[in-house]
C-alpha cells in the first residue's frame, strides 16, 4: 500500500492558497533545492507510452526574458518571477524518437533490446498514425500540459507561487528560444507573490459548484 504523505485538509489548503499570480516580488528567488524538486516533479509527469514528447526550457537569463516579454503581451511575470518555464512539445514523432526511447528503457531497466520489439512496433504504429492523420502536434502538445499541472501542484505544496500562461505568441517564442523541432505551448512563471501589489491576491477563488462540474454516475 502506498504511504500517505499528506492529509486531506493540507492538500486542499495548498490548492486554495495557490492562484494565478499576476504580480511577483522580483527580489525573492526560489531556492536551488526547491527548484530541483520542481524540475524533478515535472519530469515525473506521465505521458502517452512514456515517450515524453516535450521538453522544458528553464529561462532565468534576464536578457532573454526581457526579449520574451513583448511576445507575451507585456505580462510582468515573464520578467519578475524567479523562474520561467516554457513547455515545448515535439512537432513530430519519428521512428528514431521511438528507438531512442526504447534504448532508454533497455538502459534503465537492463532489459534486452530484443524483448522490447513488440512494444517498439506498437509505438511506431501509433506515432505513424498520428503523423499521417495530422494530429501528432495535438497529441504531443496536450501531453505537455500534464507536467504543467504537476508544476502548479508541486509549487503549491511547497508554498511557491506559479502562473500558468498561454497568453503569448508561440512563433515569436520559438524564434527567440531558437526552437525548430519543438514549439512552445504553455508557460509557467514561478516565484513569490507581491501580495500588496497584486489585485488578484485578495479575491476569492471562483469555481463552478460541484453539481455543475462533477457528474456522478
Ligand atoms: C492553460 C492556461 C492558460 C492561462 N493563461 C494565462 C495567461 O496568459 N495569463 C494569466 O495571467 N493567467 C493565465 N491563466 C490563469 C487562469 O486565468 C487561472 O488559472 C484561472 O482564472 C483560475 O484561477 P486560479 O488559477 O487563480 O485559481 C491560464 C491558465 C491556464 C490553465
Amino acid at each position: 500500500m502506498g504511504k500517505r504523505l499528506i492529509e486531506n485538509e493540507a492538500l486542499i489548503e495548498g490548492l486554495n492558497w495557490r492562484y494565478a499570480t499576476k504580480q511577483y516580488d522580483p527580489n525573492r528567488k526560489v531556492s536551488d533545492a526547491d527548484w530541483a524538486t520542481i524540475e524533478e516533479a515535472i519530469s515525473l509527469a506521465p505521458s502517452s507510452f512514456g515517450i515524453q514528447p516535450y521538453k522544458f526550457i528553464v529561462i532565468t537569463d534576464p536578457a532573454v526574458r526581457e526579449k520574451l516579454k513583448p511576445a507575451a503581451y507585456g505580462q510582468t511575470p515573464i520578467t519578475e518571477a524567479s523562474h520561467l518555464v516554457a513547455f515545448a512539445y515535439k512537432k513530430t514523432l519519428s521512428d528514431s524518437d521511438i528507438e531512442h526511447f526504447v534504448e532508454r528503457i533497455a538502459e534503465v531497466r537492463g532489459t534486452p533490446r530484443a524483448t522490447l520489439f513488440d512494444y517498439e512496433n506498437t509505438m511506431k504504429g501509433s506515432a505513424k498514425r498520428a503523423v499521417d492523420g495530422g494530429y501528432v502536434e495535438t497529441w504531443n502538445s496536450r501531453q505537455a500540459y500534464i507536467p504543467l499541472g504537476f508544476l502548479l501542484y508541486t509549487a503549491a505544496l511547497l508554498g511557491i507561487d506559479a502562473t500558468p500562461m498561454e497568453g503569448f505568441d508561440p512563433a515569436q517564442f520559438n524564434e527567440i528560444l531558437g526552437l525548430t523541432d519543438f514549439s512552445v505551448t504553455a508557460l509557467a512563471a514561478v516565484g513569490y507573490r507581491d501580495a500588496p501589489n497584486d489585485w488578484l491576491e485578495p479575491l476569492a477563488k471562483v469555481r463552478k459548484p460541484d453539481n455543475e462540474i462533477i457528474q456522478r454516475v
